[in-house]
């Protein structure tokens, strides 16, 4: 059996489908996972981040087709100038990519397919009933609704707008049916199993309403993992994407490594909860595995009050707005301005404001004060501050051992947009610090040396602060702080949790080059 470990933690996006490119939706999932999973690991926690590619099914066997190639040529082409490349676009450290076609993928889930069919939990039966290609998911009739326009008289998917389809034939099913009671038990003994609130009661209630079996093959299609105990049948591509969790992490293959790493965190987006937080739980019930650890849905970005998607022609390129803005801003933006887990607008206006505001003015402007002064007054040397600190320093202290928990806090609670709100405080404490205390003031009267002294080194040291606790959400600003600070060591190898202690500079470093942190944008016409 998988054990668990407090010191470990592993955190998965869903894998995204290949038809098509990615948008910020696919993004904001992205740099979620990435800023947690940064942070973990900057605090000493047995880390793994876990992304990659669902190249299976109907869906995209079709674009391909549309498009004049194989399926395996389409999701190689999609994977290669589209998905990975947005690893870099957003400057992500995952650990792993996974992509549903590689041969460790699909060995392993013929693997658990044979191990659920010979515990009997998997028989074959007659599938009648309707299927949306949007979504990949078979449709009860109540989620359907009548079409309009072109589609009027025809019942269609609710998400997609456009008609299901009508399937008739044999298939293999999963008994989910026998997980009801066990998926509800977990739910009650794990209350943060499914989050936000909003998103477990609506699971409860549906679990509640009863769970039918699940077909898990289909034989109309052969853009798929083949079924190891049938091979007219190939795998329901939901059934087997789910996997890559346990595929990626050695399941069946490095029993040692999947141990270590077992069980993930489910980091998705609302529309897909049900997939993670019912039938994936049941599956590795029935297999005799652990759970996930918890499954947490974040909401939808909005444009013009929609969800975004491509099918809808709503979609924006990530690379629109990093190429202008920058990849830490993408990711600074997203994570703050949004609260992690509710819906979240996106605007052109809203982002440049937080840019220019926040980012530029606000800590941008701050380091360059604050390095310039150290060059001017002090000859590019961080003094020694303490011999003439005071009250204000020790309130900035106080401050920043208080903001950098409440920060760590925030994370663990998978609330990113506060632990930014909590170390932020820091910012705008130190910007105000400088107006009142006036160092170029101090600077023009020899007998204020020792405040300079102070004033100059807690700014620095607040820098350092910000630095180390900020790198996971903009690791290239960070990283050019460090640098400006002459600060000793690799920024990644500074420990969170220490970040907040006072004086953490040595007294007597040369203080280094600053790059402008957020350059100013040239605002189009
Ligand atoms: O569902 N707002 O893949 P997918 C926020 N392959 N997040 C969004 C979003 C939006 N407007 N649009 C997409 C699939 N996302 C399956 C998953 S997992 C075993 C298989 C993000 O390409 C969000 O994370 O449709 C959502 O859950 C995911 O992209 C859906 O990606
Ligand atoms: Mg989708």
């Amino acid at each position: 059996m998988a054990t668990s470990s407090a010191e470990s933690f592993f955190i998965a996006t869903p894998i995204f489908y290949v038809n098509d490119v990615p948008h910020i939706g696919h993004a904001y999932t992205e740099v979620a996972a990435d800023a947690l999973s940064r942070w973990m690991r900057q605090s000493g926690i047995d880390t793994w981040f876990l992304t990659g590619t669902d190249e299976h099914g109907q869906k995209i066997m079709r674009t391909a087709l549309a498009n004049g190639v194989t399926p395996k040529q389409w999701a190689d082409r999609l994977v290669e100038q589209s998905w990975k490349p947005l690893l870099s676009t957003l400057n992500l450290a995952n650990d792993d990519f996974i992509r549903t076609t590689e041969e460790r993928h699909e060995s392993a889930v013929k693997k658990f397919l044979t191990l659920l069919h010979d515990k009997g939990f998997i028989y074959q039966g007659e599938y009648e009933g309707f299927y949306c290609v949007g979504c990949e998911e078979y449709k009860p009739a109540p989620d359907l609704i009548e079409g309009t326009d072109e589609f009027v008289g025809q019942k269609v998917c609710q998400i997609h707008g456009r008609p299901v389809e009508v399937l008739k034939e044999e298939n293999y099913f999963f008994k989910m049916s026998d997980f009801q009671q066990k998926l509800l038990d977990l739910y009650q003994d794990q209350p943060d199993f499914i989050q936000p609130a909003s998103v477990r009661n609506e699971i409860i209630a549906f679990v509640n309403r009863g769970l039918d079996d699940l077909s898990i093959s289909r034989s109309n299609i052969d853009w798929g993992i083949e079924v190891p105990f049938d091979d007219k049948h190939v795998t329901y591509v939901w059934f087997e994407a789910l996997l890559n969790y346990i595929t990626a992490t050695g399941w069946g293959s490095d029993e040692e490594n999947f141990a270590r790493r077992w069980p993930a965190i489910q980091l998705v987006g609302k529309d897909i909860a049900r997939f993670h937080a019912v039938i994936w739980p049941a599956m590795l019930m029935a297999a005799g595995l652990a759970p996930p650890k918890k499954v947490f849905a974040h909401g939808w970005l909005l444009v013009g009050g929609e969800k975004m998607s491509k099918s809808k022609l709503t979609g924006i390129a990530p690379s629109d707005i990093t190429d202008v803005f920058g990849a830490d801003a993408f990711r600074y933006y997203f994570l703050r301005a949004i609260t992690f887990g509710s819906d979240g607008s996106f605007s052109w206006e809203d982002l440049s404001a937080r840019y220019e505001a926040e980012l530029a003015n606000g800590l941008g402007n701050l380091a360059s004060r604050v390095i310039a002064m150290v060059n001017r007054y002090r000859d590019g040397v961080i003094p020694d501050g303490q011999p003439g600190s005071g009250p204000a320093e020790e309130a900035l202290h106080a401050l920043m051992a208080q903001a950098v928990p409440a920060a760590d806090k925030a994370m663990h609670s998978f609330a990113p947009h506060e632990a930014l709100a909590s170390l932020w405080r820091i910012v705008e404490a130190m910007n105000g610090y400088l107006t009142e205390q006036e160092p170029w003031v101090l600077a023009k009267d020899e007998a204020s040396a020792d405040r300079l002294d102070a004033v100059l080194s807690m700014a620095c040291d607040a820098l350092r602060c910000l630095a180390i606790t900020l790198s996971p959400f903009m690791p290239e600003a960070t990283e050019k702080l460090w640098v400006g600070l002459g600060a000793e060591g690799s920024l990644q190898d500074q420990h969170i949790p220490d970040a907040g202690k006072a004086w953490g500079l040595e007294p007597g470093t040369a203080v280094g080059e600053l790059a402008p942190l957020f350059p100013r944008i040239e605002q189009e016409a």
